[in-house]
């Protein structure tokens, strides 16, 4: 089954590709979001551009105008999304420029489209990508006075309290300790905090129910769409969904043939993964490049996505944190980017003078 003709029909120009289930379209989402019809799309899942906040001063007003600026885009969501529906925003958040605190810019965001009127917020999830590198370089690795930035807050948005959802779509593997409970019994009893865990505890329901924290790691850096863009020239997109991330929510949320319309799309991990899915899809994106590298996300011998979404207890060891005591007082980081600082003068004053008295 396509995309409905209804939900295309007035949409501006030609689609830059479509396949059996769905269409990317090349420009700006806002003008093919006010082209849509009301009550039309299952699920709206995406990850919008952050730089628009990086690139100008991180002070309240640059959030502000992220906030308007967005807000423009939720209000047509709003409208094309059936009542059901869902609303999913991947937002990384960002640090104030030049200062070791975070802009608040996303959080704004999400009071401003949950205000009367607009979405619930269904839940926040968070995704935890352990392959993230030390960032910011100046306050994690050179001061060492923040700890490294791994988190993307993932607003889950609806418009009512109770959008078409079920999270046995997307139960986990039970980890061993609850397979041997399985298989040898429980005994039900009040745990310390006063949980009664009964007996139910211990049916086999498949899986376990995955919690709000995904743990996903950034994509590979050399699968087939990022050589075929290598091969012809055009730019790999810098900020790609790891497929696991709208997986999660296209299978929680959506039905078999539903429509999935991703707004920011990017290199069009969304259609790729609704295409392999069984969903129907649209997608937009402003730049050329990105969509004509997203094409061959729909080639032949592209392989589907794999997917490989883990719960924070399975297939993630967190290591234990060593709490150091000692008589070293914390700084602000100052102190230690000026020891920092007078280390290299020091090295590079020892250099001369060998150099010096190698010359002699
Ligand atoms: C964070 S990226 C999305 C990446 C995508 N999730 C993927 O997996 O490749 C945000 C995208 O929004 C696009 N964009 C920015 N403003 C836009 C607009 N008004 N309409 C459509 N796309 C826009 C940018 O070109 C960029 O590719």
């Amino acid at each position: 089954m396509a995309i409905p003709k209804t939900i295309t029909s007035k949409l501006p120009g030609k689609p830059s590709y479509s396949t059996g289930k769905g269409s990317m379209y090349q420009g700006n989402s806002l003008e093919y979001l006010h082209a849509m019809p009301d009550n039309s799309v299952d699920l709206v899942v995406t990850s919008p551009p952050f730089a628009l906040v990086r690139k100008k001063d991180y002070g309240n007003q640059s959030a502000q105008e992220y906030v308007t600026w967005f807000v423009k885009f939720a209000v047509e969501v709003h409208r094309v999304l059936k009542d059901k529906g869902s609303f999913v925003i991947d937002i990384g958040g960002s640090w104030k420029k030049g200062s070791p605190v975070r802009s608040t810019y996303h959080y704004q965001l999400l009071i401003e489209l949950t205000r009367p009127g607009l979405f619930e917020l269904a839940q926040d999830f968070f995704w935890y990508s352990p392959s993230k590198l030390p960032s910011p370089a100046e306050w994690v690795t050179v001061r060492k006075i923040r700890c490294k930035d791994a988190i993307n807050p993932i607003w889950w948005l609806s418009k009512t309290p109770y959008p078409k959802a079920s999270n046995e779509r997307i139960s986990m593997e039970y980890s061993q300790a609850m397979r041997d409970l399985l298989k040898n019994g429980y005994k039900a009893k009040k745990r310390p905090s006063g949980h009664d865990i009964s007996t139910k505890f211990a049916n086999d329901r498949g899986g376990a129910i995955p919690p709000n924290l995904l743990v996903v790691s950034h994509t590979s850096s050399n699968d087939y769409y990022q050589r075929r863009c290598r091969e012809v020239g055009i730019p790999v997109h810098p900020a790609r969904f790891p497929p696991d991330i709208p997986h999660f929510f296209i299978a929680m949320l959506t039905d078999p043939g539903d429509v999935v319309v991703d707004i920011f799309g990017g290199s069009n991990v969304t259609g790729w993964v609704c295409e392999h899915f069984g969903r129907n899809w649209l997608t937009f994106d402003l730049e050329a490049d990105y969509v004509r590298g997203s094409r061959f996300r729909f080639e032949t011998e592209c392989p589907p996505p794999t997917l490989e979404f883990i719960g924070p207890s399975e297939a993630t060891q967190f290591r234990p944190i060593k709490v150091k005591e000692g008589p070293e007082k914390l700084t602000t980081g100052r102190t230690r980017q000026k020891k920092a600082a007078k280390k290299v003068t020091t090295n590079k004053q020892s250099k001369r003078a060998k150099r010096t008295k190698s010359k002699e």
